[in-house]
C-alpha cells in the first residue's frame, strides 16, 4: 500500500491547518512609525487578536496558539512589562466572557507562577469557566518558553521515574509529549510570524519539528482576515513530507485518489 505515507498531511490544495501557533511580533515598531509609545502598539495589537481568534474558529481552525509573552519578554523595561500585565488582565476581563459564549476552550501555557495572584487568578477562572467547551481550543502561551517546558516536561519524568520501584523510565517521544505543557494537543501545522524577523524566539521548539513556518512582514497590528488567508494559502500549497520523498507523497496520493 502506502508504504506508511501520511496521505492527510501531504496532500496539496485544500486542507486547513488544524492547529496554527503565531508570533505576535512587531507592536513596537508599529507604534515607533506612528510616533506613539510602544505600549500604544500593545493595545493596538489585542484588536488583530480578537480579529484572529474570530477568524480561525470561523473557518473551523481546531487550535489556536498565541505567543503573548515569552519567558525573555521581563528583560524589556518595567514600564513596559507592567503595561503588558495590566493589559493582559484587561483583555481577559473583556473578552472571556465572550469567547466563552462562542464555546472557545482556553488554556494558558508557561510558568504561571510569576504572575500576580490576580493575574493567576483570572487564568484559573478562565480555563475552568471554558475547560468544557467543544469549540476552538485557544492557547495563550505566557511567560512561556521552549526551553523551559522542555525542562519542565524532563523534571516530571524524573519524578515519575523516582515514583517507579525500581527508579527506571523508558522516555519515548510519546511519553515526552505527554508531560509537555501542550500534551493531548497535536503539534502547529501551519507556524506564523508577523514582523518580518525569522526566528523562533523560544517558542514550541519540541512542538514545532515539522510545523510549515510562514513568515510575514506585516506588523502585529497591522495583521488582518486577509493576512491570514494568504498565509492559509501558502501553506496548502507547502507538500509536507516528513522525511519521505516528493514521490512517495504523490503516489500515495495517487493512490488514495484511484480508491475513493
Ligand atoms: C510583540 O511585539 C509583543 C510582545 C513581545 C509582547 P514587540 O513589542 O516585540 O514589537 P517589536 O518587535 O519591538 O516591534
Ligand atoms: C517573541 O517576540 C515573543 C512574543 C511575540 C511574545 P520578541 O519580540 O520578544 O522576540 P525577539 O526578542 O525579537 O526575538
Ligand atoms: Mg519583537
Amino acid at each position: 500500500m502506502n508504504a506508511g505515507v501520511d496521505v492527510e498531511a501531504g496532500t496539496v490544495g485544500v486542507r486547513m491547518p488544524k492547529h496554527i501557533a503565531i508570533v505576535m511580533d512587531g507592536n513596537g515598531r508599529w507604534a515607533q512609525a506612528k510616533h506613539l509609545p510602544r505600549t500604544a502598539g500593545h493595545h493596538a495589537g489585542s484588536k488583530a487578536v480578537r480579529r484572529t481568534v474570530e477568524y480561525c474558529a470561523q473557518q473551523g481552525v481546531e487550535v489556536l496558539s498565541l505567543f503573548a509573552f515569552s519567558s525573555e519578554n521581563w528583560r524589556r523595561p518595567k514600564e513596559e512589562v507592567e503595561i503588558l500585565m495590566r493589559l493582559f488582565m484587561t483583555t481577559l476581563k473583556q473578552e472571556v466572557k465572550r469567547l466563552n459564549e462562542n464555546k472557545v476552550r482556553l488554556l494558558f501555557i508557561g510558568d504561571r507562577g510569576a504572575f500576580s495572584q490576580a493575574l493567576q487568578d483570572k487564568i484559573k477562572e478562565s480555563e475552568q469557566l471554558t475547560g468544557e467547551n467543544t469549540g476552538m481550543t485557544l492557547i495563550i502561551a505566557a511567560n512561556y518558553g521552549g526551553r523551559w517546558d522542555i525542562c519542565q516536561a524532563a523534571e516530571r519524568l524524573i519524578q515519575q521515574a523516582v515514583a517507579n520501584n525500581d527508579g527506571h523510565l523508558k522516555v519515548t517521544e510519546a511519553l515526552f509529549e505527554d508531560s509537555l505543557a501542550t500534551a493531548g494537543i497535536a503539534d502547529p501545522d501551519l507556524f506564523i510570524r508577523t514582523g518580518g524577523e525569522k526566528r523562533i524566539s523560544n517558542f514550541m521548539l519540541w512542538q514545532m519539528a515539522y510545523t510549515e513556518f510562514f513568515n510575514s512582514a506585516v506588523l502585529w497590528p497591522d495583521f488582518n482576515e486577509d493576512y491570514l488567508r494568504e498565509a492559509i494559502f501558502a501553506y496548502q500549497n507547502r507538500q509536507r513530507r516528513f522525511g519521505h520523498t516528493g514521490e512517495q507523497i504523490e503516489s500515495a496520493q495517487n493512490n488514495t485518489k484511484n480508491e475513493l
